[in-house]
């Protein structure tokens, strides 16, 4: 599910020569409906690139802890100051910068990756250091150890 929605945004990195550097843990495994999920982590990615310098690096993690899966987006750009930062999760709502400006969009990715996520029973958190990157993570329930070689659904 990370391999599908890192690769969907290859193209992306390539134009702005951002490294996409993924990390996933293999025991790392969620039950879901695997295209919504993969919509939902790309969301992240390609606002990683797309509020980034060229030139940086995006990374993509997912690790298992306390019966939880956390998928993490960090990148390297502009970051969002504190005041927003429950904001950005609201429909249409776009920070108003130099960077937003130049990328166009619509303001609805965060709002989608949020109404995914919950509909898993999950969340999604921020963390951000404005200048100097931000930090998205899903956090979604673990599949439980028997499901784990589904016949529908999907593995993360
Ligand atoms: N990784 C990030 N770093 C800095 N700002 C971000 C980041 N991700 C989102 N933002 C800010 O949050 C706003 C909302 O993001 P969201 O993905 O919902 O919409 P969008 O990227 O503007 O449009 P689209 O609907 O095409 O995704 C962005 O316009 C941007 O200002
Ligand atoms: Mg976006």
């Amino acid at each position: 599910m990370i391999a599908r929605a890192v690769d969907a945004n290859r193209v992306a990195a390539e134009s702005h020569r951002i490294t996409l550097v993924a990390q996933t843990d293999p025991d790392a495994v969620a039950w879901g409906d695997e295209s919504m999920l993969v919509t939902a982590v790309h969301n992240l990615i390609a606002n990683a690139i797309q509020y980034s310098p060229d030139g940086t690096r995006v990374g993509i993690g997912a690790l298992h802890r306390d019966g939880a899966i956390e998928i993490a987006v960090t990148d390297q750009g502009v970051g969002i100051p504190e005041s927003e930062r429950e904001r950005v999760f609201e429909r249409f709502f776009r920070l108003d910068n130099a960077r937003s400006r130049q990328t166009g969009g619509t303001g609805l990715g965060l709002a989608i990756v949020k109404h995914v996520v919950q509909n898993h029973g999950g969340e999604v958190r921020v963390w951000s250091q404005q200048g100097h990157g931000s930090t998205f993570t899903i956090r979604l329930p673990q599949a439980p150890e028997a499901a784990a070689v589904p016949s529908r659904g999907a593995r993360t």
